[in-house]
């Protein structure tokens, strides 16, 4: 009993304190005590680094590299091994486990680094597992598959990526051992560039209870075949900047359910402009609109007709859209053409005998936008007048 509380102090003391006193306190204590000194740990301790119970803690110690250790200790459990604030550029998974060989480690804790690149497997098989692999604020540009452990033998799964620099979350990224089950998955990935998930990002694996957190990325939309994670339960995905058009439109769908994983924290729209910081799911699906596009010739020609319909060749999604149009008619003394406006589907000419040399603009506008089309309009194969340059001022969608 004594001796046990003996070591007890003897560890804090040397492990937590100061570097200096701690050569003294070693030194001091280290003569009467060194055989009862739990040798594995000490070892297992990087010189530079402090090692209270349970936690080797290599913060902030200007590491450019994992340390070199000689001697693998003995099993036993470490909730927290931490190289957080140094400037590592690779993370190296067997070298790290060389040194931590035996021990259960709950977190390793690599944010605010300089890592890019990672080298070796995770394998619970081979003792090389975790719960929390922190690499938030390093220097990723690609989701290393390799932080994924082959095997997995731990109830939670954690992996925070956040303040990275990665553009796409690529086909299934989490499937790399077979028949994979990955209980308690939370997958932080806020603060990156992503614009690109890819459909089959969270498939091939089973991802249970999981919270996906995308906050604060570049996505735009989303394709109507992505599939969540199996047994999502959250889904974080505001604070990118949406685009809900009509691509988007399927996200309402309440078969798909995402209303429901997004609900704690629902995404706004950031364009059209007409939809600016509406939440996405109090959207109608008529207000998922994108911009109007031609959809025929351009060129129309009307042979011996008294009577003709000018017709605007634009479609959009959704078919509903409000039509404009500017018409200009020669002005019978020789004077600058008079225009015309209308607001209606089509124009027409009536009592017409020749060629009634005017020229046609349709502009279609919706919730995304207006598009403009000028209209080459002839009368048994005559030209008309030009189609003045489109104005530098934005056409009203009302005459
Ligand atoms: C670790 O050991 C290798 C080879 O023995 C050596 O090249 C390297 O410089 C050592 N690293 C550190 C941080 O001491
Ligand atoms: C990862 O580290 C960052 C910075 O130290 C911290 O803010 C964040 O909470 C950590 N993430 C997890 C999942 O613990
Ligand atoms: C919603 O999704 C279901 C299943 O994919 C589909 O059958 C249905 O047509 C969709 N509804 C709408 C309004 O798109
Ligand atoms: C999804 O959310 C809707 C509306 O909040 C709710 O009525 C529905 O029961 C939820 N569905 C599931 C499967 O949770």
């Amino acid at each position: 009993m004594f001796l046990n509380l003996l070591l007890q102090i003897f560890r804090r003391v040397t492990f937590y304190a100061p570097m200096d006193h701690k050569v003294h306190l070693g030194i001091l204590l280290g003569f009467t005590l060194l055989s009862l000194i739990p040798e594995a740990d000490a070892q297992r301790c990087p010189t530079t680094c402090r090692c209270p119970i349970g936690v080797i803690d290599c913060s902030d110690r200007g590491f450019t590299e994992l340390p070199n250790v000689t001697r693998p200790g003995t099993s036993s459990q470490l909730s927290r091994v931490d190289f957080s604030n140094n400037i590592l550029t690779v993370l190296n998974i067997d070298k790290l486990f060389e040194f931590i060989v035996g021990l259960q480690v709950d977190e390793l804790d690599f944010s605010s680094n300089m890592i890019a690149e990672v080298e070796g497997t995770f394998d619970a098989a081979d003792g090389k597992d975790y719960e929390t692999l922190n690499l938030s604020r390093n220097a990723f540009t690609e989701f290393p598959r390799n932080i994924i452990p082959v095997n997995h033998a731990r109830v939670r799964f954690i992996i925070d990526i956040s303040y990275n620099s990665l553009t796409e979350l690529t086909t299934e990224m989490f499937a790399v051992g077979d028949d994979m089950t990955l209980p308690g998955f939370q997958f932080i990935a806020t603060n990156n560039m992503i614009s690109v998930i890819h459909p089959q990002t969270f498939q091939g694996v089973d991802l249970l209870d999981s919270i996906v957190d995308l906050r604060f990325n570049n996505l735009m939309s989303l394709s109507e075949d992505f599939a969540p994670p199996r047994g999502v339960e959250t889904l974080r995905i505001s604070n990118n900047p949406w685009r809900c058009d009509c691509n988007l439109r399927w996200m309402i769908n309440f078969s798909n359910r995402l209303v429901n994983f997004t609900e704690e924290d629902p995404p706004n729209c950031e364009t059209p402009v007409s939809v600016r910081g509406r939440p996405i799911f109090q959207l109608q699906a008529n207000d998922f609109a994108c911009l109007p596009f031609r959809s025929g010739p351009i060129r129309q020609n009307f042979v011996n007709m008294d009577t003709f319909v000018v017709r605007c060749p634009v479609t959009a999604d959704p078919p509903t859209f409000d039509l404009r149009w500017d018409v200009w008619l020669p002005s019978p003394n020789g004077a600058d053409p008079i225009q015309l406006c209308f607001n209606s589907e089509t124009v027409g000419f009536k009592g017409l005998q020749t060629n009634p040399r005017a020229a046609f603009r349709c502009t279609a506008s919706n919730n995304a936008g207006s598009v403009s089309i000028a209209l080459e309009v002839l009368y048994n194969g005559q030209q008309g007048l030009e189609v003045p340059e489109d104005p530098l001022v934005p056409i009203p969608t009302q005459c």
